[in-house]
């Protein structure tokens, strides 16, 4: 993949020049319509799954560059020559090993997203970096009381992790149930991997404006499993369990399907107390919802992103002509109905919802995020948590092993951030603008502009190290992140 110089992109970023000479991302350079599919459009392609056998999966995920997206031949990023790279497969009580090997031109690391695994050593550790021509051997032990669902994998070498993500490296990660039983009565079990990238003509992945960085970049291309639009077939009357993740960097995605409701089971990985009927699903980036499609009819219905205003960058963004950061509707992928019609399982009125953490809360706290200027020199803007940038060897938050915290995520910018915690999944109690309780365990969470969240976290089984941060991913890399230490 070729990319322009750090000190080129920078300059050009730090004097505010978002102009067409910056790598083709102001003028939109996206696919030609010349390069649009001509053929009718594609079924839905699932990335290779890799299933663990007798408690264990070992796996050997090579990042190069080489990958096709969009239907085309490109110089985008991949694990094991595909984007996304293969689905694991595990179980509760399972060991994965992984061997990262790095065949890019970076820097790079691996992260299992919303999974309650170790932080520590060579578990799920974001403090590790594994330089270009090197591999690392990881071993994440899945505890055996943990929930089945959807989770996902990325790199997370602080400073580049958009930038990977949005070249391609991401993946699947499925939890099963202990028993290998099924979840739940489905005719159909699909992954909807969502990302979004620029590619240029000569199918080179564009690196974006410090302008774009600094409202979070948005790809051209919305993809699903790396394909633009594809085609899901169902039968009507037929129950489909759609996985759905926003692996998009900065992206939110607000979920539609033509003529259909949806029934939301899971939200990042754990199911709802019982299954909710909506008219849209809205997923920060990194949140992942499963939902229910019950396909009715024959015909074509559009599933979409409907349009969805992040906010600005607010005074230092009109001065530097920083627009704002809406995007108008997507689609997505298209659900066409056909055949005799399915008889559907039945449903079960609950799930097995984790449960919330409750008693005594033995700490609360206050974490603000903020964009301000003169964090990153002339004309660029710092984007912080409590007045800092991250710092991978500072101690910003201790907290005592077993405890349960509170705490109020304050977002003073004119924008919204995404809140993420690694490894201790958190509740929702509230949040501005009379924004319910979610009543479920999350990983992401929305904090609105100039608005407030209020969490519940449980910091129980695993002591270490670890971050949260903003997952406009972006952001987290102009420092936008902070650590925690959980103390046995
Ligand atoms: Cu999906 Cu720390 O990130
Ligand atoms: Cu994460
Ligand atoms: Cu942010």
């Amino acid at each position: 993949m070729s990319r322009e110089p750090i000190s080129r992109r920078r300059a050009l970023g730090l004097l505010g020049l978002g102009t067409a000479g910056a790598a083709g991302w102001a003028t939109g350079l996206g696919v030609p319509p010349s390069d649009r599919p001509k053929s009718a459009a594609r079924g839905l392609a699932e990335p290779q799954v890799l299933a663990s056998r007798d408690g264990l999966l070992d796996v050997r995920l090579v990042a190069a560059p080489g990958v096709r997206l969009a239907g085309r031949d490109t110089a985008g990023w991949g694990f094991n020559g595909t984007s996304p790279g293969p689905t694991l497969r595990v179980r509760p009580g399972d060991l994965l090993r992984v061997r990262l090997v790095n065949h890019i031109d970076q820097p790079t690391n691996l992260h299992t997203h919303g999974m309650h695994v170790s932080p520590s050593g060579n578990s799920d550790n974001p403090f590790l970096t594994i330089e270009p021509g090197d591999s690392f051997d990881y071993a994440i032990r899945i505890p055996a009381r943990h929930p089945a669902g959807t989770f996902w994998y990325h790199p997370h070498h602080h400073g580049t992790v958009a930038d990977q993500i949005f070249a391609g490296l991401v993946g699947a990660l499925l939890v099963e149930g202990a028993g290998g039983e099924a979840d739940l009565p489905v005719n159909g079990d699909r992954l909807l991997l969502v990302t979004d990238t620029t590619l240029d003509g000569a199918g080179r992945v564009a690196s974006p404006t410090m302008m774009a960085r600094m409202r979070g970049r948005e790809g051209d291309l919305v993809l699903v499993n790396g394909q633009r639009q594809p085609v899901i077939t169902a039968a009507p009357g037929s129950v489909q369990r759609w996985r759905v993740i926003n692996g998009c960097v900065s992206r939110v995605l607000a979920l539609r399907l033509d003529g259909h409701r949806l029934t939301q089971v899971a939200l990042d990985g754990a199911f709802l107390p019982a299954p909710v009927d909506r008219d849209q699903v809205m997923l920060a980036p990194g949140n992942r919802a499963d939902l229910l499609v019950r396909p009715t009819g024959s015909g074509q219905y559009a599933l979409v992103s409907a349009p969805y205003d992040r906010g600005g960058l607010g005074m230092m963004g009109g001065m530097m002509d920083g627009g704002p950061s809406a995007s108008g509707q997507v689609t997505l992928a298209t659900l066409a109905t056909a055949g005799p019609a399915a008889t559907s399982p039945s449903l079960p009125e609950t799930l097995p919802a984790p449960a919330v953490p409750q008693g005594p809360v033995t700490r609360q706290r206050r974490l603000t995020f903020a964009m301000g200027m003169g964090g990153m020199g002339m004309g660029g803007m710092g984007f912080t948590i409590d007045g800092r940038a991250f710092a991978p060897d500072r101690d910003d938050q201790s907290v005592a092993l077993g405890t349960v915290e509170e705490w109020t995520v304050v977002n003073t910018s004119p924008m919204d951030h995404p809140f993420h915690l690694h490894v201790w999944p958190f509740h929702v109690l509230a949040g501005s603008a009379g924004m319910p309780p979610v009543g479920v365990l999350q990983n992401v969470v929305l904090v609105p502009a100039r608005g407030w969240v209020r969490l519940r976290i449980r910091f129980s089984d695993f002591a270490g190290r670890s971050v949260f941060h903003c997952h406009i991913l972006d952001h987290e890399d102009l420092g936008m992140m902070a650590t925690v230490n959980v103390r046995g």
